[in-house]
């Protein structure tokens, strides 16, 4: 087992700017600043920041509605929560005579570097995806592996092939940093082929969702890192750092420096450490976007406005990253972890509409500027010395020979083909979740035409679960929402079979959706994603230590 010391949390330097606003100015009701809203009643102030709490979009009023713009959540500054409960954390002010007073505060990580070592050229090499290796001649990594077969149900496929080197390099390396347990970066089947003594470096997650998974799997050292704290590494001059996603997901980035050359992979982490950005050189970030089931698969909405829902959020995901760059200063970037493609022929619908970012979209944007960006689809070997890029090629290496996509997915649908509605029943019944909702579920073949069940199940204090005909059958009641899933069969087996999060049948494509009203059902998606599953898959909280219920469910629908 590699052999790291601590060396204690990371400082922040406070950077602190006073806001004061007259009260004369404040009007009754809404006041909108530039990076503010005020609502005043009486003598009552509330102040709230601008940033959705969703992803960071900016808050803005429209209609008489504050709402994010990026996807529609709608904020109430009398409730203090976004429609769907989620509760947005109010400023703290003084009053002092004529005016509010406030601090608008900057935090900027302090980490330690070491430089003991001779260790002169840190080389970076690309495999797919999420997948990196990270080298000098005294240590190495990889990072989130994912080289084979299908992810989510036989919904992603890697666009390209892996080289045949890459267990070879696994196996060497290090130690293995996992970011968190969606399956494009905690791959089974691609971590079934490792040594299971390699070590494995995860974050120290609350429910210790991704440990689970990997004790499982049979790895015998398996080091949990704490948030936010430094650790070296003997004979390297490597530090490292892991830091929180900002969105109460279990997700996390990574940090190191090695010598003077520092990197910062925030991957699929939304406000990483809650925007308090160390400064870097090289900022590696997931770029494409598409990583969901919404809007695609959502009946409620006409092609047109799926395509509006989809470009707006590439356009968003583009802004954030180049915010992100901003923050960090880093001088080279990397986007990756977005090369995943809908290949199967059923989800011919999902590639055409669910369209990416791509590289070039964001080489435009900085061609004339002073940061670089690592195209890893050109070239996938970079050396860097000192903080500069001295370096990079296409390393000509033969393609790992995988199984053919429909072999995967046969083998998929062979172990996963026989309904049993007394196992279906009984889930549900045993489930305990109480909502004012009626699911109904057809289970369907590839192309969400042709049904092999149907049932509806209505929770309240007691679930009833009830096999049908026809979606007419089900007695609507104004006092229940209805929620409908056609969810391809296969993949419905598997997932209850297995205690899977739902989240990641609607990441996976493999589920339609239509509801009335058409809202997020966002207690409905959080408790069959994160409290009704085994829980080595657990992807985010459901509290905040006792405060405000973290109802910010299901990423993938409300990305
Ligand atoms: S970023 Fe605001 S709703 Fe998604």
């Amino acid at each position: 087992m590699i052999d790291i010391n601590k060396l204690g949390s990371i400082k922040y330097q406070k950077k602190k700017n006073l806001v004061k606003i007259k009260i004369s100015d404040i009007k009754d009701g809404l006041n909108i600043r530039e990076n503010y809203f005020i609502y005043k009643k009486k003598d009552n102030y509330q102040i709230y920041d601008r940033v959705c709490d969703h992803r960071g979009g900016k808050l803005i009023n429209k209609d008489n509605e504050i709402k994010c713009p990026i996807h529609n959540w709608v904020f109430n500054p009398i409730t203090g929560k976004y429609s769907n409960g989620v509760k947005k954390t109010s400023i703290s002010y003084i009053k002092k005579e004529d005016h509010l007073e406030f601090f608008n505060f900057n935090f900027e990580p302090c980490i330690k570097k070491r430089n003991i070592f001779k260790e002169d050229e840190i080389k970076l090499r690309f495999f797919n995806h999420a997948f990196l290796k990270f080298s000098t001649k005294n240590i190495s990594f990889c990072t989130d592996p994912w080289a084979i077969g299908p992810a989510f149900y036989n919904g992603w496929w890697l666009k390209k092939e892996t080289d045949a080197d890459w267990i070879k390099e696994l196996n060497k390396s290090d130690f293995i940093f996992i970011s968190h347990n969606h399956p494009d970066h905690l791959h089974q089947l691609t971590l079934s082929k490792l040594n299971k003594n390699k070590t494995i470096l995860i974050p120290k997650f609350t429910s210790n969702s991704t440990y689970l998974f990997l004790k499982e799997e049979g790895f015998k050292n398996i080091i949990k890192l704490e948030f936010e704290k430094q650790y070296s590494f003997k004979s390297s001059n490597l530090v490292i750092v892991l830091f929180k996603s900002g969105d109460f997901r279990e997700d996390s980035g990574i940090y190191f420096s090695l010598n003077n050359f520092s990197a910062l992979l925030d991957i699929d982490a939304g406000s990483i450490n809650f925007n308090k950005f160390p400064k870097v050189d090289l900022y590696g970030s997931s770029f494409a976007g598409g990583a969901s089931g919404f809007p695609t698969m959502f009946e409620n909405y006409s092609e047109n406005q799926k395509k509006k829902i989809i470009e707006l959020d590439r356009k968003f995901i583009i802004s954030k990253k180049i915010r992100n760059l901003k923050l960090n200063s880093a001088k080279y970037f990397l986007p990756y972890a977005g090369f995943f493609q809908e290949k199967l022929k059923r989800d011919n619908y999902v590639f055409k509409m669910n369209k990416k970012n791509k590289i070039s979209d964001y080489e435009k944007f900085y061609s004339n500027k002073n940061i670089q960006i690592l195209n890893v689809e050109k070239n996938n070997f970079f050396v860097f010395k000192s903080n500069n890029l001295v370096s990079e090629k296409k390393l000509k290496k033969k393609s790992f020979k995988d199984a053919t996509k429909l072999q995967y997915l046969n083998d998929f649908k062979k172990q996963n083909s026989k309904i049993d509605f007394r196992l279906i029943e009984n889930y549900f019944l045993k489930s305990g979740f109480n909502d004012n909702l009626i699911l109904i579920i057809s289970l369907t073949d590839d192309l969400f035409k042709n049904n092999s069940l149907q049932f509806y199940v209505v929770f309240g204090n007691k679930i009833n679960v009830k096999k049908i005909n026809k979606i007419s059958e089900v007695i609507k009641n104004k006092q229940k929402k209805i929620l409908h899933l056609k969810i391809r069969k296969e993949a419905f087996i598997n997932c209850i079979r297995n205690g899977k999060s739902w989240e990641d049948l609607l990441i996976g494509f493999q589920v339609k959706v239509s509801r009335d009203p058409n809202i997020f059902n966002s207690e409905f998606w959080h408790y069959f994603s994160n409290n009704y599953v085994s829980k080595k898959r657990v992807k985010s909280l459901s509290k905040c230590n006792g405060c405000e219920v973290i109802t910010q469910k299901l990423y993938s629908e409300i990305i």
